[in-house]
């Protein structure tokens, strides 16, 4: 079985250091691989093909570095904290390092592309950096560090998908799992340093994502969540797998593909874009049981004005009136977004406009953030970061403080129903209960129930709800 310390799934941009471990390969060279990740899913996605690439050489993996021959951080660069995360832990590898000079230290990721040789530079201890296009070259970068010298890859590809890599299943439940299904991003919104980092957009070959989700359910998993920076941009144009007549595939006629793998297969998808959501995928979201009726779609701010100074493309008026479409094309549909307090210029007013769309939409969850100015980026060259610390931690804390209201709205309106539960495993809190999401992705605690597994779907009756968890009782 596979063994791995990947904790919660949450829907977080910004989750940090967690180490994965897998079963023992059937090749052994004897050495041990410790791989910590942080950032978004498509980082964490990207440690399972590292995973797999190691495993292949013969790399056996463990969750203490203390014990590993090859440590490797799998950084994120979205926010200046996040960068900071990754460099003390860097100097805690640092530590163990100088007690076993052997031990080879690796920076992958977005903080790798970022910052290329001058990692190797700044922080002495580091041997190897490697960008998210090139991790095919691990191991022959490997040996160079083993000849003696640093190692460096950070050339960003326009094709590489990794399709033909399975990743080691490193889902710690074996019943959800993530699959990206493109790679980089086009949109160049101001703040952001994903393009920068993951190079240009590319869309993976849907008959490898059908094969993956097709063994994934084959093996027990009953969820999968496709993964892309904007997955409503998702297109790809080859030969059909059948007949060999030329196609072309976009992200409704995917999540169809996938959605009728089985009923038994739940559906999710991360992230929507606003200017690109399309009603065809709306449809198809309302036509298929199992494709889960919940959309996260970041507005960044209510403002238009910002919103064009973020080169996001869209309007206040245009992001309403796809939540609009939303709501009568999927009563139901739980909402999520991201919000960034603070951006270059951002006026009291235009604040309230953030608060006020909030209000509008009765967002679900957010995940809220306050702006961190990015080198490189197109609001680091053109736009003063203007507002003073102070002011961003306030009205970021305003914002956080009506979505905590917003989501125990949005909780309340579950109590008193029934809802199907795919059950992922027992609660982290208590081994007495088990925890599992609804259709809309609110995770929801209830106790252990006699005949009831981890996999399985499973009827609950909510009763009471805290701000972040449902709680209720199995009913038949
Ligand atoms: N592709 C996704 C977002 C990926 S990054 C999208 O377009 O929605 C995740 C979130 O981090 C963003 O939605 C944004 O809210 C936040 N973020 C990105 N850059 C940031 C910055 N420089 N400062 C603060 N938050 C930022
Ligand atoms: Fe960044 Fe915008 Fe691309 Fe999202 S869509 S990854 S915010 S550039
Ligand atoms: Fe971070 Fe890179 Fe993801 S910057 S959010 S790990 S794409």
């Amino acid at each position: 079985m596979i063994d791995l310390q990947l904790a919660d799934k949450k829907h977080d941009e910004e989750r940090q250091g967690e180490a994965l471990v897998v079963d023992a390969p059937l090749i052994r060279n004897g050495r041990k691989l410790y791989i910590e990740s942080y950032g978004c899913q498509m980082n964490f996605a990207d440690s399972e093909i590292v995973a797999s690439i190691l495993l292949d050489q013969g790399f056996e993996t463990t969750g203490n570095y203390k014990e590993a021959d090859v440590v490797f951080i799998n950084t994120c660069s979205i926010r200046e904290n996040a960068e900071q995360r990754v460099r003390n832990r860097l100097s805690q590898f640092g530590v163990e390092k100088r007690r076993n000079p052997k031990l080879i230290v690796g920076v992958l990721g977005c903080m790798a592309e970022r910052l290329k040789s001058k990692f190797l530079e700044e922080e002495k201890l580091v041997d190897v950096v490697v960008g998210p296009d090139a991790y095919r070259e691990l191991p022959a970068l490997l040996s160079e560090v083993e000849s003696g010298q640093k190692a460096i890859n950070v050339l960003l590809s326009r094709e590489e998908t990794y399709a033909d890599i399975s990743p080691v299943r490193l889902s710690g439940n074996g019943i959800t799992a993530f699959i990206s299904i493109m790679r980089g991003c086009d949109n160049m919104c101001s703040f952001c340093v994903v393009p920068f980092t993951r190079g240009r957009e590319r869309s993976r070959d849907p008959y490898s994502i059908l094969a993956e989700a097709n063994d994934l359910f084959k093996r027990g998993y009953k969820e999968v969540t496709l993964l892309g920076q904007n997955v409503d941009s998702y297109k790809w144009k080859g030969k059909d797998a059948i007949e060999e007549a030329e196609t072309e595939v976009n992200f409704a006629q995917l999540l169809e593909k996938v959605a009728v793998i089985s009923p038994d297969l739940r559906i999710r998808f991360s992230t929507s874009h606003p200017k690109d959501i399309t009603d065809e995928v709306l449809y198809t979201i309302a036509k298929h049981d199992n494709i889960c009726n919940y959309i996260h779609l970041p507005i960044q701010s209510g403002s238009s004005r910002i919103l064009e100074l973020m080169n996001r493309t869209y309007t206040r008026e245009w992001y309403i009136n796809r939540i609009d479409t939303i709501r009568q094309i999927i009563p139901g549909c739980a909402i999520s977004s991201d919000i960034i307090a603070g951006f270059c210029t951002e006026t009291e007013e235009e604040h309230q406009e953030t608060l006020s769309m909030m209000d509008y939409v009765g967002y679900d969850f957010a995940f809220t953030f306050s702006y961190s100015e990015r080198p490189g980026t197109l609001a680091a060259r053109k736009l003063a970061d203007d507002i003073p610390e102070e002011v961003k931690k306030r009205r970021l804390a305003e914002i956080l403080l009506k979505q905590q209201q917003t989501s125990l709205y949005r909780l309340q309106q579950f109590v008193g129903k029934t809802m199907k539960i795919l059950v992922e495993g027992t609660s982290k809190k208590s081994d007495q209960d088990f925890c599992g999401r609804n259709d809309q992705n609110a995770m929801v605690v209830f106790p252990l129930t006699a005949g009831v597994k981890a996999g399985e779907y499973v009827n609950v009756y909510i009763d009471r709800c805290t701000s972040a968890t449902l709680l209720g009782t199995v009913v038949s």
